[in-house]
Order: structure tokens, then sequence, then C-alpha cells
């Protein structure tokens, strides 16, 4: 499916169906006043009948309209007109693919460019697209059938006014990349843990570095070199499953670099958490290969700082392993050796996430970054803390903190600070070792990023607990690419890319 970006004489374009807004109250927009003149009164006619209000969720089909090429014209309910937002946005252009799925229209032109969120048409644009990509999104399945199904081959987006039209193509532009970034992330998330093992994500990897020749290197570290470089930490993780671990290193240089700032990213890559030794329950077990969604969006982001050729530097590191129960797992009491050489006891072995996190924050000390970010689905009380819509942030930057809450206000994609205060630090006290892995109280996701941050104290770091976010249950489920536009746009942002 395409988008184009136009400025359209609506009565003469030739297309399946043009969409409109229609709002509370039945407050024409723009789109109709022009439309109904060109049918010398119809569409008011019509509307006049009473079956539509334009709340949210209304809609009315049109079809034959004198003096206009288009077959159909769908008025689409928008609520109130000054109360349109990003959210509710979303969900009008969700009802809007809906309609036009059951249809089976092929080309469509939405005159949506007037709902002008903050003056600002830039965001109008990227959250057409967005949003409407994500409606159209589905899980790939594996099995041998070809079905394919029918869908929207093009939508061309009416921009009303003409000196719109070059912020609206970069804004095209920007969310083409980012969603295939989300895609890409979704995709690899999905997959099931006996195609997606830590060597499969590897070899995504080194695929990035084949595609993205001029700007993308990857270096794989193996269970070997781990264990050149000390990462006992990350290696005892993997020592229960058949499949090995595998960190890739995977560095991105655009042209022209604005900066010499060099921004580094860490996923949480588990392809699957059984929890070890400290085995899980059964219920639900399955979606611990949802485990590597940090990953999965680093891997994401990546692509769209090659797709738009960010003029940054950036190290990304997946950090790919399995969690599995076994003779040669490790065991609750061990005590390992990080790769920074503090050492832990284990006190559960499914506290694994942290595990292999230290080594590669450790790891990434060599090249001196200016910030950190880890992405981890790394404890289930962040759920309990903030629920499925909202990620936790951790940081022990301000700046850092203030410039992601940007990002997040900006894409709707929510995060919320937790905080680091030196009482939870005692929880991970141990008379063996360092400290422990997991935290004696109930703040579960704050000792996990108190464990994370002492390893991080070299550089400014941020740490997303994604536990809730990165994938939905049931049927209708899967992984969601959050945080990859949160990500995205903080890059933008690091750009200098602001169109807003
Ligand atoms: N991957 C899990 C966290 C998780 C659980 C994410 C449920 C999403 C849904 C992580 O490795 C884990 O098992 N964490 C434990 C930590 C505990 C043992 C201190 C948890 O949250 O229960
Ligand atoms: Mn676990
Ligand atoms: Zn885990």
């Amino acid at each position: 499916m395409d988008f184009f970006i136009k400025n359209c004489k609506l009565d003469r374009e030739k297309t399946d169906c043009i969409v409109v807004p229609i709002f509370n109250l039945c407050e024409l927009s723009d789109s109709i006043i022009y439309l109904d003149k060109c049918s010398n009164g119809y569409i008011t006619s019509l509307i006049k009948l009473g079956d539509i209000q334009g709340k949210i969720g209304d809609k009315l089909i049109l079809y034959k309209i004198p003096g206009i090429f288009s077959k159909r014209i769908l008025l689409v309910g928008c609520g109130k007109k000054d109360q349109i937002d990003k959210s509710n946005l979303k969900e009008i252009l969700q009802n809007t693919i809906k309609i036009l799925k059951k249809l089976l229209i092929k080309n469509v032109v939405y005159s949506f460019s007037e709902l002008n969120i903050n003056n600002n048409i830039y965001w109008m644009v990227r959250v057409i697209v967005l949003s409407t990509k994500e409606s159209l999104y589905e899980v790939k399945k594996i099995n041998n059938s070809n079905i394919k199904n029918i869908n929207i081959d093009y939508i061309t987006l009416n921009i009303s006014k003409k000196n719109d039209l070059f912020i609206a193509k970069i804004s095209l532009k920007h969310a083409l990349a980012i969603n295939y970034a989300i895609a890409s992330a979704k995709n690899l998330s999905n997959l099931p843990p006996n195609i997606c093992n830590p060597l499969y994500l590897s070899n995504c990897a080194k695929k990035l570095s084949k595609k993205y020749k001029e700007n993308i290197v990857v270096e794989i570290i193996d269970i070997k070199k781990m264990k050149e470089l000390g990462m006992h930490s990350y290696i005892a993780v993997g020592n229960g499953a058949k499949n090995k671990p595998f960190m890739s290193v995977i560095k991105y240089s655009g042209h022209n670099v604005i900066n010499n700032q060099t921004i580094a990213f860490v996923g949480k890559g588990l392809t699957f958490d059984s929890g070890g030794i400290s085995i899980k329950p059964a219920f639900n077990m399955h979606e611990m290969k949802y485990d590597m969604c940090g990953a999965a969006a680093v891997y994401g982001i990546l692509i769209m700082a090659a797709e738009l050729q960010l003029p940054l530097k950036i190290i990304a590191i997946l950090s790919g392993c399995e969690n599995m129960p076994g003779g040669h797992a490790f065991r609750p009491g061990d005590v390992l050796t990080t790769m920074s050489g503090q050492t832990v006891e284990v006190l559960n072995t499914d506290a694994e996430g942290r595990l292999v996190l230290c080594d590669s924050l450790t790891y990434l000390e060599r090249f001196s970054p200016n910030i950190v970010i880890d992405i981890a689905t790394l404890t289930g009380a962040c759920v309990t803390a903030l629920g499925e819509s909202v990620s936790g942030l951790f940081s022990n930057n301000q700046e850092l903190e203030t410039q992601l809450h940007r990002a997040s206000r900006e894409t709707g994609d929510k995060i919320w600070s937790l905080p680091l205060f030196s009482e939870y630090y005692k929880e991970l006290n141990s008379n063996i070792a360092d400290f422990s892995n997991v935290g004696k109280g109930k703040a579960g996701a704050i000792t996990a990023a108190c464990f994370l941050s002492k390893f991080t104290k070299k550089y400014n770091w941020a740490h997303l607990d994604i536990a809730g976010t990165a994938w939905k249950s049931g049927e209708y489920g899967g992984a969601t690419g959050r945080p990859v536009e949160l990500l995205c746009q903080f890059l933008l942002n690091q750009s200098n890319y602001i169109y807003s």
C-alpha cells in the first residue's frame, strides 16, 4: 500500500472513495462545504435526513453524487472540532480503515488535512500514516497457504494548502521510515522461539550490514569471545540452553555527522525466558518468546536511522540469549563475576535479563558513549506499577530524562519516570557477593533498575522497562512495536529534524 501527498481538486478525483470529516452536531468541514457546492447541495440535503451526527464512530457513505468524479464519499464523524488530538485521531483513522476494508476499496483520497492538530501539518501526516499502517498490520501466519488478503492499494492525502506540501512530504518520508522500523520490530518479535533464537537475531544484525553497507558495520560476540571479555554473568544465563548466546554489536554512522556524540542502545534479547531453574508457571509461558522485544526495538530503530540517513553515530547491542533449565544451567545460589568485576549472588534465575544486560552495558564503555539507553521486558512488577499502556523510565541524568519525555509527548508513546532512591539499593544486599540479582522488597521494577545502575556509572543512562507495553496477549494480540516510535523521535530530535 502506497501513500501520496497531493493538493487535490476534490470533485475531479477519479477514485473509489473520498473520505471527509464531519464534526459534532453536523458541523461541516471545508472539504464537505466544497464538495457540497460542486454537487449543488446534494450532500447537505442527505445530511439533513439526520443519518449522521458527527460523533466519533459515526459514518455515512454516499454514492452517485452529482458533479463528483469519485465513486463514493465517506463522511466520518470526528467529534468536536476543537477537541481533536493525536489519540482520538488514531481512533477516527482506525474506524475509517475498518469501513474501507469492508467495502474492499482499493484507491482512496483522505481529506483530513484541515484537522490540523496544533496547527501543524507535520504531525497530522505522521499520525495519519502511522495509524493507518498500524491498522493494516497483520501477524504473518506460519503455514503453507498463499492466500493474500485483499487490501487498499493507494491512499492519497489531500493537503488543502499548497504551502504545506513541502512539510507534508518530509513528514511522509519520516512516517514511512518509522513504520518500516515498527513493522520490522513487530515481525521479528512475533516469530516463534524455535525460529527466532539468539543465532537468528545475530543473523538479522548481519543482514543490516549487508543492506546498509555504507553506514552499518556489525560484529558478533560469540561465547568464546564473551569468555575472553569476562562476561561471565551473560554466559551463565545461556548455560542451560542448547541455543548458545550471541551478542550483536551494530555500529551505525551517518554521513555529515553533526557532532561527536555517540548514542548507544542495548536491547534485551531473551528469545525465550523459561525462568531457568527458577522455572516459570506454565500459564502463558509461551509469551516469553516476546522477551526479546527490546532487541527487536533496537533493530527497528537502526533501520529507521539508515533509511533516513540520520547524521548521527549510533552503537546498538542486541543481547541475544535463551534462559532454560537443565544440567548445565546456572542455579540459585551461584555467585557470578560480571565483566565489570563486581560479583552477583543469583537468588532467582528468572531475574536473568539484568544479568545479560549488565555485561552488555559494561562492554559499551569501550566506545565512550555520551548516552546509553537500554530497552527491556525486564519485570512483571513494572506491569503491576504502570499497566499495559505506559513503559517505565529510569535514568541517572535529568537532561536525558527530559529529552525522552519530550519524545514521548510528541509521539503519544507513553512513558513514566520511577525513582532510584538510595533506600531501594539496600534490598540488593548480599552476604557473599557485592550484591544479589533480586530485591527483597516489593518495588521489583525499581530494584531491577537499581541493579542495572551499578553498571552505568560512566555515562548518561536511561532504562526503559517495556514488560507491559511490548506485546498484547490473545488471538488478536502480538508485538506492539513499542517503544520504537518514541526512540525514533528521540533520534530525530537529536538530529535537529524539527518541524513542530
Ligand atoms: N521477562 C521477565 C519479565 C516479564 C514477566 C515480562 C512477565 C513480561 C511479563 C523477566 O525476566 C522476569 O522473569 N522477571 C522476574 C523478576 C523476579 C524474579 C525478580 C519477574 O518479573 O517476575
Ligand atoms: Mn525471567
Ligand atoms: Zn526475562
